[in-house]
């Protein structure tokens, strides 16, 4: 992994520069200033929140922790690192930079967070930090609306990065079915998630979403019962990793040996959410794909019986959208969400999300290099299906069939897939078949 990391490096930092010196250019900067970012520290209290780097940081360099520290590139000039290493001894300090990336920096060591800022240009600047990374940010919109579109298009390196973040998360997926399959708790499940992924909550990419039985029906649950259901009929759990600030976004939904009918819908989710992942191609448009999704999971709510009127009926009429109320996915990279999934094009502009689709995070066309996940799902959530109950087309539903399955919450499986020249790569789907 590291040598093949070492290889790909200069090549990414190449494109950077070139990113950089584009987006300089159309801003009308000399030079491009980033922070590391600086901890936000919680409401009257003496303690931070969990540090959260700045991706435009990590994409220049696999330093997630490096608090105060800040990149400056001058278009010509080799990038040069402001490292901040601070006089501490309450708290672990950044380890002086090592690894195949630091001969590519010119590499400034700074004691406090002053003698860093002391060091940045001070005209002619783009600086993309947070307030209260002690420097005035301007955070030009040329300059990110052209960095934000470009970083849609992922190097060799960042899809090596982000195939390990997948080895990661499936092998902790893994480990977490068989933590449900012994009947452990949700909470119980996610420790052992954690002990799998060796990452902390905070290293990880997002919440971890672990839901046993009706659970699966809360989209974003995250609650962590400490006590175990008396059945554990169905498991749907939501859970990533992050590999040097990359991350993977992974759903898998599991039942019970006696859970076979539930199990059979998952097949026919599964078997679905692969021909939507077949079409991740060139020229393929992602909300056009969420919208065929919608026909495809109406036909499977008629299979499995739960509608009785036509996939495209289903779909017009919004039922589909009581089953399936988000999108099918988004981009993914250094966020999990990743940026520019609404973008027009690398000046800025937004896509609109087609009507009636209001949660869908990604309306552009697909290219080679983007990384997109396919996360469709049906759920039974009662909020939803009480709004149903009371249209006209609930007549064309088998309430008692419907009514059988909120036991089960509900059913996503999302996969984090690459758009190249030809055939997609599916990153989880590897990952889980080099286990
Ligand atoms: N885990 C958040 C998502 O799937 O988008
Ligand atoms: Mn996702
Ligand atoms: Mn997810």
């Amino acid at each position: 992994m590291h040598d093949q990391l070492a290889s790909l490096y200069p090549q990414h930092l190449a494109t950077l520069r070139e990113r950089a010196d584009q987006a300089l250019a159309f801003g009308g900067f000399d030079h491009l200033v980033i922070a590391a970012g600086t901890p936000l520290r919680k409401f009257l209290d003496d303690q931070d929140y969990p540090f959260t780097v700045n991706p435009h940081f990590k994409h220049w360099l696999p330093l997630t922790d490096a608090p105060g520290s800040w990149i400056v590139y001058t278009p010509g000039s080799k990038p040069k690192l402001i490292f901040l290493q601070p006089r501490d001894y309450w708290h672990v300090v950044p380890q002086a930079p090592h690894g195949y990336w630091v001969e590519h920096f010119d590499i400034s060591i700074v004691r406090n967070a002053a003698d860093a800022t002391a060091q940045l240009p001070t005209s002619h600047r783009a600086v993309i930090a947070a307030s209260g990374d002690g420097v005035e940010a301007n955070n030009p919109a040329a300059v990110l609306d052209y960095l934000h579109w470009h970083r849609s298009y992922k190097t060799s390196y960042e899809l090596a990065l982000m195939r390990e973040a997948s080895r990661i998360g499936t092998r902790a997926h893994r480990a977490a079915e068989a933590s449900f399959r012994a009947g452990r708790s949700e909470f119980g499940i996610h420790l052992t998630y954690l002990a799998a992924a060796r990452q902390t909550d905070a290293e990880l990419p997002y919440s971890s979403i672990v839901g046993l039985n009706e659970h699966g029906a809360v989209l974003h649950y995250t609650s962590f019962d400490r006590v175990p259901p008396a059945h554990s009929r169905s498991f749907l759990i939501d859970a990533g990793a992050s590999a040097a600030g990359y991350a993977s976004d992974i759903t898998r939904t599991y039942a019970s040996a006696q859970a076979a009918e539930f199990q059979a819908l998952i097949d026919s989710v599964d078997a679905a959410q692969q021909g939507f992942v077949a079409k991740v191609r060139a020229g393929q448009s992602y909300p056009e794909l969420h919208i065929h999704a919608h026909h495809v999971l109406a036909g499977v709510l008629r299979e499995h019986g739960f509608i009785r009127m036509s996939a495209e009926s289903a779909v017009e009429s919004g039922v589909s959208s009581t089953f399936f109320p988000h999108g099918l996915g988004h981009p993914i990279g250094l966020q999990v969400h990743d940026v520019a999934g609404f973008q027009q094009d690398e000046h800025g502009g937004s896509i609109a999300r087609p009507a009636g689709h209001p949660y869908l995070r990604m309306t552009r066309v697909l290219e080679p290099g983007m990384v997109v996940t396919i996360e469709p799902g049906l759920y039974f959530i009662d909020m939803l299906l009480a709004e149903l109950r009371d249209k006209p087309v609930a007549a064309d539903i088998d309430w008692a069939r419907v009514d059988a399955f909120r036991q089960y919450g509900g059913i996503r499986i999302e996969d984090d897939v690459v758009c190249t020249d030809s055939a997609p790569e599916n990153l989880t789907r590897d990952a889980f078949a080099l286990l």
